[in-house]
């Protein structure tokens, strides 16, 4: 069933674990998600970055999301990740999206706590979640530089206040990963990451998810990480993949060809990924 960040995210709470936020790039991967969730009987987030949800339509991916989780029987959310732009969020609300992220954090504290609070309001009144975020993640998303200005870690007493003043539903915070690193793993600071998990009780976010060693996911997840994000790595296999195959495949080739195998090949990834997030 199509459903909200809030719901899942609590339901992980009570079991201890993380539910997997994967980034499609275009309508293509997102059955693939979903498939992924029902072999492994997990809810999953599908996320669009702004840029995704122009090229494909905010409501077309509304209807393909709600139509596969129905399909399926998986719990789907919906969810705008990273997104700045007021009108873009509000756009997202209205076409039906579950969930939103409002990426404040490169702005000063108070400016953030205001632009999530007038996200909060909107989004919350018809329904929909938010993620916010505090502290720098760096690296590059979907193209775009999230950070070029250094990364600062979340403090711990600003997240306090931060929840409190703004009602988000699950905070981002950064621990130390960055987003696209696909190369090589990070450091995280669990230091930090238990002092946010000891003082606040919203369900914490990691981002730059490709970036985390399989044994270091259950250490996040024992420290109150209840959403996983995980981008490159998905779209770094299905291009690798596919280019393979297109490059030898014969030119009047159904694309269909060229692309199963890699949508093949980003399923085991989530699978993969999903079976860790259950932290047994
Ligand atoms: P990666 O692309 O590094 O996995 O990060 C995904 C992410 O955090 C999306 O916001």
């Amino acid at each position: 069933m199509y459903t909200t960040l809030k719901k899942v995210l609590q339901e992980a709470d009570q079991l201890h674990m993380a539910i997997g936020a994967f980034n499609t790039h275009n309508l293509e991967m997102v059955p693939a998600i979903i498939r992924a969730a029902s072999n492994q009987k997990t809810p999953v987030i599908v996320q669009t970055s702004e840029g995704t949800a122009a090229y494909v339509g905010m409501k077309t991916l509304v209807a393909v999301v709600t139509s596969l989780a129905g399909e399926y029987g998986v719990d789907a959310v919906l969810h705008l990740d990273h997104a700045k732009n007021w009108d873009t969020i509000r756009a997202a609300v209205d076409a039906g999206y579950s969930s939103v992220m409002y990426d404040g954090s490169a702005l000063p504290f108070k400016e953030n706590i205001l632009g999530t609070k007038r996200v909060v309001e909107y989004a919350h009144a018809a329904g929909a979640s938010v993620e916010a975020e505090l502290g720098t993640v760096g690296g590059t998303e979907d193209g775009v530089v999230v950070h070029s200005d250094g990364v600062h870690l979340t403090d711990p007493e600003d997240a306090v206040e931060f929840i409190e003043k703004t009602g988000i539903d699950a905070l981002a915070v950064a621990i130390g990963t960055n987003h696209g690193q696909y190369k090589s793993k990070t450091s995280i600071d669990f230091g930090v990451l238990e002092s946010i998990h000891g003082a606040v009780s919203k369900p914490l976010v990691i981002h730059g998810g490709t970036g985390v060693s399989d044994e270091d996911i259950h250490k996040v997840i024992d420290r109150g990480i209840r959403k996983f994000n995980v981008g490159t790595e998905l779209l770094v296999r299905w291009n690798i993949t596919s280019r393979t195959l297109y490059s030898s495949n014969k030119e009047n080739t159904s694309n269909r060809d060229n692309v199963v195998p890699a949508l093949d090949a980003i399923t085991q990834i989530i699978e993969h990924k999903i079976s860790l997030f259950k932290n047994i």
